[in-house]
């Protein structure tokens, strides 16, 4: 039987889980190729020992699984951008294919990656880069190659999903929750880039390339985080009728992109919705098939394995030359402007509580052309908090009465503003 190598590269987290699986699921492995799939090296820079490892299988060396002719698939499991993207060009290009989770690097330097494996006909597979276990790169490569999506909505990052969640269960405050996710180990000690939304973004970045055949780059999406979520916005949210998500939001209007991630209310009856705890889901629109949802775990030692595992398995089917393409992004579509985009918004302000302030925040908003579609003022002595719903305009034209707004006398602070999704059909 043919033996097909794979090197390993990292041997943390999700290494150890492909190791693992690796063994535990030769049978099956082999079941579905008629290969002999096997763990030839794992390579740690720093290095270490690992009990479940032989010594003879560890190296601290790259060289070793890159000059290695037994080794066909190697696995990047590293992270970040250095050496990662040296190590994975210098593989395919010495003719061996690659898979990796690392979505810092395919949403930014995927370009180039992807021309290296077309130069030597090798494959770049990046299932476990996105959502996990869930496969949802598969499904937008192959199963809706010729679907035209037009909309996806992710819940692509299950820190801030569970923090939110822990939120909107407990009416605790975001500090509180943060910190408490750390202990049970459901965030990072540096949450930053989860809490942030850059991680959720260079996945949005990396599933809007592959749904609109067209480049995003993680630079191309503009990330909000949930640092400013607090446990007033998730109790006002939830007497309307709502939940407060972080969502990667990616768009086709009038034929351009828009691809963002910023903290939404979702109408609580929206299958995003129940999505909780660490869950990821990945939410799909097209006039074609109308609405796909794939939901799962979105991160974790075996299950992120999995998808690395499916993705070996899918190198290994796959002929050279075959139909599943590295890079899909064959069209070069412009991005939509982000201040024309049309959203609707929930707004909380703290104004002075004196006649005639009401009137002079709605006149502001009918001369931007806002128009109001729900008002709630609840007085504290002689200050009361304004809690506004407006119906869809043009963002630039509720971030200048917002401006506005902010700006007179009356209004204390800063006006809190989070968009509405999910409300609106294809
Ligand atoms: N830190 C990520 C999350 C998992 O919280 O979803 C890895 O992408």
């Amino acid at each position: 039987m043919e033996r097909i190598g794979v090197g390993l590269l990292g041997y943390g987290t999700v290494g150890s889980g492909v190791g693992k699986l690796l063994r535990e699921s030769a049978g099956e492995i082999q079941l579905a190729t008629g290969k002999d799939v096997y763990l030839r090296r794992v390579c740690e820079v720093a290095g270490f020992t690992h009990s479940d490892l032989g010594s003879a299988l560890i190296t601290s060396s790259f060289d070793d699984i890159v000059s290695d002719p037994q080794i066909q698939i190697v696995v990047e499991l590293i992270g970040g951008i250095h050496p990662a993207l040296e190590f994975q060009t210098a593989a395919l290009n010495a003719g061996k294919s690659v898979v990796t989770a690392n979505k810092q690097l395919i949403s930014q330097h995927g370009h180039e990656l992807f021309e290296a494996a077309e130069v030597t006909h090798t494959h770049l597979r990046f299932e476990a880069s996105a959502v996990g276990a869930v496969p949802v790169i598969k499904v937008l490569r192959e199963s809706l190659a010729a679907a035209q999506v037009q909309r996806i909505f992710g819940i692509v990052n299950g820190t801030t999903n569970y923090v939110l969640s822990a939120m909107t269960d407990t009416g605790a405050a975001y500090d509180d929750v943060v910190r408490q996710a750390q202990a049970l180990g459901f965030a990072e000690a540096d949450p930053t880039e989860d809490v942030g939304g850059k991680d959720a973004a260079a996945k949005m970045a990396i599933l809007s390339s592959i749904a609109f055949h067209s480049r995003v780059t993680l630079a191309d999406v503009q990330h909000e985080g949930i640092t400013a979520v607090t446990a007033t916005d998730m109790a006002h949210a939830r007497s309307f009728g709502y939940v407060i998500k972080l969502l990667g939001v990616a768009k086709l209007i009038d034929g351009r992109m828009n691809v963002r991630v910023y903290p939404a209310f979702l109408p609580k009856d929206h299958p995003l919705a129940g999505v909780k705890g660490a869950y990821n889901a990945v939410f799909l629109e097209s006039e074609s098939f109308d609405k796909i949802m794939l939901f799962g775990p979105g991160a974790g030692s075996v299950p992120t394995a999995s998808a690395v595992v499916g993705d070996i398995i899918s190198i290994v089917n796959t002929a050279p030359g075959g139909f599943v393409r590295n890079c899909t992004c064959y069209k070069d579509v412009a991005f939509y402007p982000s201040e024309r985009v049309e959203s609707s918004f929930y707004l909380r302000l703290q104004v002075e509580d004196k006649p005639g302030v009401l009137g002079k925040i709605t006149a502001i908003f009918g001369e931007e052309g806002v128009s109001i579609r729900s008002v709630v003022q609840t007085g504290r002595s002689d200050s009361a908090e304004l809690v506004m719903v407006l119906h869809p305009a043009p963002e630039a034209a509720v971030m200048g009465s917002l401006a506005r707004v902010g700006g007179l006398a009356e209004v204390q602070g800063s006006p809190s503003f989070i968009r509405v999704e999910g409300e609106d059909g294809v």
